[in-house]
């Protein structure tokens, strides 16, 4: 089933090795970022390298129902007139978050302490997801949420009138949960605190920084303790949104697993919260190095050269790199599955509750393509079978899932016999050009009704 349209059937097989650069598109959590704290600056941000995908189109759609103007310049350059914290106007009509739970969670955070009642709804899967995770730390603000069973959208969010600061310690490591209350805390008066215990993605944090809020953080043997003072004016910034290190990801992972690879991904952030496959990569025993190594606004970046690597091994990895790679699990089991030995995944409940149950997801997908998976509540282990012993020749489902859809095309690459995905619609959320840059180095993925 399509978010958006008939099911595109897909399938990779086996081919030619895959070679040159790959040009990922711009981060989708800044981008998400971009366009919210832009909505709630007072002026014109200017975002270049905005994600054009599905779900922060979304995004831009829904601040523009809370009255923003969101400009589309062409060529990747958009800008935001936001109407300042505070200034948010009740939206006529639901908002549509599709497929996102960036998304909402973070748009309820920015409305829900503004006087105003808000019905969110999204897709299937969006609907499926959890989202007391987010209203039982609003509700301390004042804010009211009545939604399914479960707290699952549509959901009706009343915003608090006379918001009060709160102090809440994330109980899951989840940089949503935390961006929604730091958001929340923009239109209450006084400190809002957020402690984690787990450092996750710290994206809001920096950008609120940028954008000229009074925002500390502490590490403390609490956890990492975040400190924002309410009702600043945010001043409009000029935004340029590195390359996403998760959709790096894949053709990363696909020159490591197709035979006489050598691609170079240039520009990838590796933010510290947000780098961890690499390094588990290189723990593997790929052949994955990091050129050119710099920093930009900040931040460490560097072109990854990912070459074909047949000689990877499983191994344990580290449960407090679970955060940093969160993303990542449904590719690297995927990777595992070629590497000698078996790769442990553990501290990584979290995946059960994301776009799909992604540790459900892979296991069948993999499991009928001829490998062993064990699982738990929140672990999983793959027994790889090193390289050429990977049978694939199925058609696995994507689960509205778009890194369900791309790791198991990247799988395809590899297999003995090719793979197909049920429906690669969902890919367009957070990578549309995937189909067109995975074919330009070399990849065979075709859709099976083109
Ligand atoms: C994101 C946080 C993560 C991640 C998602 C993007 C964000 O979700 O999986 O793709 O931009 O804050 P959780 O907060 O549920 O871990």
């Amino acid at each position: 089933m399509s978010s958006h349209g008939d099911p595109i059937v897909m399938t990779s097989r086996k081919g030619g090795p895959l070679r040159g650069e790959a040009h990922v598109p711009g981060d989708k959590s800044i981008s998400h970022r971009s366009l919210i704290l832009g909505a709630l600056a007072v002026g014109e941000t200017k975002i270049t390298g905005l994600l054009e995908g599905q779900d922060v189109l979304d995004t831009g759609r829904a601040m523009e129902a809370f009255g923003a103007q969101v400009i589309n310049h062409g060529g990747g350059e958009w800008s935001v007139h936001g109407v300042g914290v505070g200034g948010f106007g009740e939206p006529e009509n639901v908002i549509d978050c599709g497929n996102s739970g960036t998304g909402v969670r973070l748009i309820m955070g920015a409305m829900a302490t503004c006087d105003m009642t808000v019905t969110f709804t999204g897709d299937a899967s969006l609907n499926g997801r959890p989202m007391g995770r987010v209203t039982d730390p609003l509700a301390l603000f004042g804010t009211i949420a009545v939604g399914r069973a479960g707290g699952r959208l549509p959901m009706t969010v009343v915003g608090a009138k006379d918001p009060v600061p709160v102090r809440y310690v994330v109980p899951v490591p989840s940089a949503q949960v935390k961006s929604a209350v730091l958001l929340a805390g923009l239109n209450a008066p006084g400190e809002t605190v957020v402690i984690e215990k787990e450092a996750t993605r710290d994206h809001t944090e920096r950008m609120l920084v940028g954008f000229g809020a009074d925002l500390t953080v502490e590490d403390t043997d609490e956890g990492r303790v975040i400190t924002l003072v309410g009702q600043p004016e945010l001043k409009p910034q000029t935004i340029i949104v590195p390359r996403d290190p998760s959709s790096a990801a894949f053709p990363v992972c696909a020159a490591l697993l197709a035979e006489g690879s050598d691609v170079l991904v240039p520009n990838i952030g590796l933010n510290p919260t947000r780098a961890g496959l690499f390094y588990t990569l290189q723990d593997m025993g790929a052949d994955l190095t990091f050129e050119n190594m710099r920093e930009e606004g900040g931040e460490p970046v560097a072109d990854l050269r990912a070459r074909y690597s047949p000689n990877m091994h499983g191994i344990e990895v580290p449960p407090a790199r679970a955060a940093s790679m969160i993303d990542e699990y449904p590719v690297l089991s995927v990777v595992s599955a070629f590497a000698k030995g078996q790769t442990v995944m553990r501290g990584v409940k979290e995946l059960r509750v994301k776009e799909s149950d992604r540790i459900d997801a892979m296991a069948k997908g993999l499991r009928a393509a001829g490998v062993t998976v064990d699982e738990g509540p929140d672990w999983w282990i793959v027994t790889g079978l090193g390289f050429g012993n990977v049978a694939g020749g199925i058609t696995a489902e994507s689960r509205l899932d778009h890194r369900i859809a791309m790791s198991f095309l990247v799988m395809g690459l590899a297999t003995n016999a090719p793979m197909s995905v049920d429906d690669g619609g969902p890919i367009a959320t957070s990578f549309p050009i995937f189909e067109g840059l995975m074919k330009k180095l070399g990849a065979g993925i075709v859709r099976a009704n083109a």
